[in-house]
């Protein structure tokens, strides 16, 4: 018998948000019928807010209460912020899952991705669809008796720190029936530490003072530029660590609506080259 929380228990017994949406502006399925457990979401979704979430399942009690907890935890926010939701928050907000059941919360993160995979803002149609054909690739089935992909184990692999094909098929299933893909989700797990340890071995072996002249470069040669191209600049004024304390200048300085973007496009540019753990601090 697993052992489920409380709050488990109650959004099995009493689902919110249970049916479907017939004018939904994004739809999303996961799992299917043969496989044991099917869940298809249904949102609707005004000036970027989720405005309504319903869901249909066919599953075990912790199908039923990963959808239904999803759904309230989606509704009122912002596509954006439902987009960096994962399994792993899911699970959470039930107060956890028994480890054989976290496949559920894998199930309601993937129906979501699949709902907001085939969502496009309406306003941002154009750039949307150049965007998609741009990165269209074909989905590598690894589990052909689950349908499960590559793509969902490295997430999976990834949100919840697994380390071994036990887990991956705990939760996504893959790996659970006839076993002969249990090689290569063994290949996938180990091709993801090993590439998380690759980035951590490059970012060990930054010394403090080349750290400080690549921080230094990226400002003048990436960041700079692009600012200036809008009328305003940016000057580095000292570096303590991981923080970086910026003075921003021209057309940027005066703009207090469009700091937090612009600290956020700094921050994620030194992120991405440098050290993901900097913080970009702007002073006068
Ligand atoms: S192919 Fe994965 S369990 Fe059969």
């Amino acid at each position: 018998m697993w052992d489920y929380s409380e709050k488990v228990m109650d959004h099995y017994r009493n689902p919110r948000n249970v049916g479907k949406i017939d004018d939904a502006d994004a739809i999303g399925n996961a799992g299917s019928l043969t496989c044991g457990d099917q869940l298809k979401i249904y949102l609707k979704i005004k000036d970027g807010i989720v405005t309504d979430a319903k869901f249909q399942t066919f599953g075990c009690g912790s199908a039923v209460a990963s959808s239904s907890i999803l759904t309230e935890m989606i509704i009122g926010k912002s596509v954006e912020d439902v987009r960096k939701i994962t399994n792993k928050d899911i699970a959470d907000e039930l107060g956890g899952l028994p480890p054989e059941k976290m496949h559920c919360s894998v199930m309601g993160y993937e129906a979501l991705e699949d709902a907001l995979k085939g969502y496009v803002d309406k306003d941002d149609l154009n750039d949307a669809l150049d965007e998609v054909n741009d990165n269209k690739v074909e989905e590598k089935i690894v589990c052909t008796c689950f349908g499960v992909t590559e793509n969902l184990i490295w997430e999976a692999i990834k949100q919840n720190g697994l380390k071994t094909v036990e887990e991956v098929t705990n939760y996504t299933k893959a790996g659970g029936a006839c076993g002969k893909c249990k090689s290569a989700i063994q290949d996938i797990i180990d091709t993801y530490y090993n590439k998380e340890k690759k980035e951590k071995d490059d970012e060990v072996k930054l010394s403090p003072a080349q750290k400080i002249l690549k921080i230094n470069s990226i400002i003048e040669n990436r960041i700079s530029p692009e600012l200036q191209k809008d009328g305003g600049d940016i000057t580095l004024v000292d570096i303590d660590g991981d923080r970086v304390l910026v003075r921003l200048r021209g057309r940027c300085s005066g703009c207090r609506n469009s700091n937090l973007t612009l600290k956020s496009f700094v921050e994620s540019s030194l992120r991405e080259a440098v050290d993901k753990n900097i913080e970009v601090i702007e002073v006068n």
